[in-house]
């Protein structure tokens, strides 16, 4: 299966200083949207920015599989040369959507309303992960959608040129589901309307407007009547705060660091992170704001804290949902226990990031209790010199327990070997180049074919 393979391992070792100043690559979420916007749109649409990662790249292929032509992307640059809000064409094959959930989810919506049959498929993570979530609205909105047992992908979406509009109030703070369930609204009959639990990523409403469509949000509800056209428009895609996590959490653990993370996406639905790395004592500061294309961005100063343990405020859980593994690490070098409710959600990520966590923790010698929504760890900081064992790591074919460990590994006794790191490429290239350049000492080891 694609999550055992190890054709890459990282090898990562204790790092006791880090300083120097680095761009992370683009925003995933807002990359993905890039592309789908910008293949419905009437015009070009030019984007900077783009993260050239795994995720990003299928959404793009699965377009050109659909007729649009889109061109690079080419250090960072990419035009869409969008073919209208009727214009895609049934594609010759399944669209792969590879490891990448935004993927499978937010293309379901776009395609529930087309006038052609389509099999959507994904890699073996994803291929294990919940599609009922997206088929039951879009299931009320008249869509014919097939899955298989348990409603795991493949899907296949049967063409339906007569959609209509619904109010749906969302079980779970999705903002897949809010946004499948919108972009199919934009084929609908009458005015599509989201209700959201809890505030979730607004991306797709933003960009949205951006695109020239009038999108009503009143507290939880986004509405979007259908049968607007987007027009063309340029996108300036932020870095991904997702992927600063991974260097917030490594610069606040290590011995000695002063670090900037540059042009950081700072969009309010996103920044739990900081918001709770800040609860536990870290020592950041944001400067140089601004806002590019809509979204709102700054520098990020991070620098040596000792941090302690929390208990985690639900409210933050979804402005922070991709950035628990690394949170958890930071949890484990914390003084005192850190305790997280309300994050069931986890469980359903690229792999179940609450039992994956959990075991490579304890397997590092941190007590690390796994529970349905979350999990307690009782920090090992505080005590000079204490440091956790190394030890072997299977990223079970998740970008982010593979990142997650090489920023452990700064304080961990010996070197950590982190296996199937291939993964990584999802959503971060250049990471090894990156961490190398703010001092960790981490080197990415070919070991598959
Ligand atoms: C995403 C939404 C989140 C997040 C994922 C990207 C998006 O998922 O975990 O990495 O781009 O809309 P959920 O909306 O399912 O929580």
């Amino acid at each position: 299966m694609a999550t055992d393979l190890n054709l890459i391992e990282f090898h990562a070792g204790s790092t006791s200083a880090m300083t120097g100043s680095a761009r992370v690559p683009g925003d995933k979420s807002i990359s993905h949207r890039s592309i789908m916007m910008g293949s419905i749109a009437d015009g070009i649409t030019e984007v900077d920015g783009f993260l050239e990662g795994e995720d990003a790249i299928s959404t793009m292929n699965a377009f050109r599989a659909m007729g649009v032509r889109i061109d690079g992307p080419d250090q960072g640059r990419v035009k869409v040369h969008g073919v209208g809000l009727h214009g895609l064409k049934q594609p010759a094959a399944p669209l792969d959507c590879g490891n990448s959930g935004t993927s499978m989810r937010l293309i379901s919506g776009l395609l529930a309303g087309q006038g052609f049959d389509v099999e959507l498929v994904g890699d073996a993570s994803l291929s294990k992960r919940p599609m009922k979530r997206v088929m039951d609205p879009l299931a009320l909105m008249g869509a014919q959608i097939e899955a298989q047992e348990g409603g795991r992908p493949p899907l296949k979406i049967k063409a339906n040129k007569a959609l209509k509009a619904i109010s749906y109030t969302l079980p779970m703070a999705s903002a897949q589901v809010k946004s499948c369930v919108l972009l199919a609204g934009l084929y609908a009959d009458g005015v599509t309307e989201t209700t959201e639990p809890a505030v979730t990523r607004d991306h797709t409403e933003r960009m949205l407007r951006g695109f020239g469509v009038h999108v009503e949000t009143e507290g939880p509800t986004a509405r979007v009547r259908g049968g607007q056209r987007l027009k063309a428009t340029r996108i300036d895609v932020p870095s991904d705060i997702s992927s600063a996590a991974f260097f917030m959490v490594a610069a606040s653990i290590c011995e000695q660091a002063d670090i900037t993370l540059r042009h950081v996406g700072l969009n309010p639905t996103r920044t739990g992170v900081i918001d709770i790395l800040k609860l536990m004592g870290a020592n950041i500061e944001l400067s140089n704001h601004a806002v590019v294309g809509g979204e709102p961005v700054a520098d990020v100063h991070i620098r040596s804290a000792q941090l302690k343990g929390i208990q985690i405020p639900e409210e933050l859980v979804p402005l922070a949902i991709d950035e628990f593994p690394v949170i958890f690490v930071a949890a484990a070098n914390a003084v005192g226990t850190t305790v997280l409710t309300g994050a069931e959600e986890l469980r359903v990520k690229e792999s179940d990031r609450i039992a994956v966590m959990a075991d490579g923790l304890k397997a590092c010698g941190v007590n690390a209790r796994p529970t349905a929504d979350g999990m307690v760890i009782e920090g090992l900081g505080g005590k000079p010199g204490l440091r956790y064992n190394a030890t072997d790591i299977e990223s079970q074919g998740d970008h982010r327990i593979a990142m997650s460990f090489t920023v452990a590994a700064i304080r961990a006794l010996g070197t950590m070997r982190i296996r199937g790191a291939q993964t990584v490429d999802t959503s971060f290239p250049g990471f090894v180049a990156l961490c190398q350049s703010l001092g960790m000492a981490v080197q990415s080891v070919k070991v598959g074919p």
